[in-house]
């Protein structure tokens, strides 16, 4: 027999570097898969193929530190699923994946979650939606090495069609909010700035050990909890300035829940600039690339516009007018030609389903 799971990766409405401080997200999956075929084996090896990058042969007993590389992704999930108590047998796996790489956009959670869905259901260990995503955050932060929040592979189980996924990291409860913009003769633009800077690892851990330090400065278990009074009275101004973003960041997802479900989805717009503003000003996790490419789609005639998700390049999103569309991505090319930039790349992706079984 063999299993065989797509699982895709996630793009952030609003809602970003929140995650880790038991804030609410609004991501949505894109319509980018990775796919995992797994079939079972009679010795205690995994072997892992990629349709992109080679293979790979480790044995089940595997611990942190033995592979690396991509492999290290799959290898995680492996060992996070017996850290969970499974015993596993020699696995034989095949990926393939058309989710850009480096884009921000969660190929590394789409590849986890994939591969852990598909082991899930092959072994029939019994693991339920949450506790994959679970598994494949494990893998990421204690196999791997890279201290992500849990919105990337949640996003990837749980996401629905056609939908956005509300997502508060403290009660771990979930809402589906319909997300149709063309309905409303709008278009949420994708735009990969190409940019891709190499601070993202260290700059990541730093700044969720800066939130940490704020709320202990508070005397709180997180900054979910801060309202911007305490914020303004912390003395260190870098932390008071990152936990400004998060306390305004968590007000400003809340708010545009509130303005999807009322239906007005044109009304979003500008708490998306103010949140690519906080993390420019406050949260310093922007680039020169991603402000540009915000400034030009908002000269453009965009009603909202932000870099998307962990920072320091990557892409951007931007709501506008459907007859906007032309004048937005023309404005956001002639800013990139005029510094001598390669032109970003631009999809219009529809909120696309969460991990599920193929065959
Ligand atoms: C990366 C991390 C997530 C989240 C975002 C920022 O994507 O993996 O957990 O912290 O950055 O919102």
């Amino acid at each position: 027999m063999t299993s065989t799971w797509a699982a895709p990766g996630r793009v952030n409405l609003i809602g970003e570097h929140v995650d880790y401080n038991d804030g609410l997200v609004l991501p949505f999956a894109l319509p980018f898969v990775t796919r995992a075929r797994v079939s079972t084996r009679s010795d205690d090896a995994v072997r892992v193929v990629s349709e992109d990058v080679g293979g790979v042969e480790f044995a089940t007993a595997i611990s942190p530190g033995e592979v690396e590389d991509w492999a290290a992704y799959v290898a995680g999930v492996v060992w996070s699923l017996q850290q969970r108590g499974a015993t596993l047998p020699g696995l034989d796996i095949a990926l393939s994946s058309n989710v850009p790489l480096g884009a921000g956009l969660s190929s590394s959670a789409s590849l986890t979650c994939s591969v852990a869905s598909a082991i899930n259901d092959e072994c029939s260990l019994g693991l339920d939606p949450r506790e994959l995503a679970d598994v494949s955050r494990v893998a990421e932060n204690d196999f791997v090495g890279v201290p992500t929040g849990t919105m990337d592979q949640l996003a990837s189980m749980l996401c629905e069609s056609e939908h956005l996924l509300l997502l508060d990291c403290r009660s771990m409860e979930t809402r589906s909010i319909p997300f149709a913009p063309a309905a409303a003769n709008m278009t949420l633009l994708l735009i990969d700035s190409h940019a891709r800077h190499s601070l993202v690892g260290s700059e990541y851990g730093d700044r969720r050990s800066d939130c940490e330090a704020a709320a202990d400065d508070l005397g709180l278990e997180s900054l979910r909890d801060a309202t911007l009074e305490q914020v303004a009275s912390l003395q260190d101004d870098r932390q008071r300035r990152r936990a400004h973003h998060v306390v305004s960041e968590i007000d400003r997802v809340q708010r545009v829940a509130a303005i999807l479900d009322s239906g007005t989805p044109a009304d979003i717009g500008a708490y998306l600039t103010a949140s690519h503003e906080s993390m420019r000003d406050d949260f310093e996790i922007s680039c020169e690339e991603l402000d540009v490419l915000v400034d030009a789609a908002l000269d453009g005639g965009a009603l909202g516009a932000r870099m998307t998700g962990g920072g320091f390049g990557g892409c951007a999103v931007v709501l506008c007018r459907a007859d906007d569309v032309e004048s937005v991505t023309s404005r956001v090319e002639s800013s990139y030609d005029a510094h001598g930039w390669q032109r970003p790349t631009i999809w219009t992706p529809q909120p696309a389903q969460g991990a599920h079984r193929l065959s």
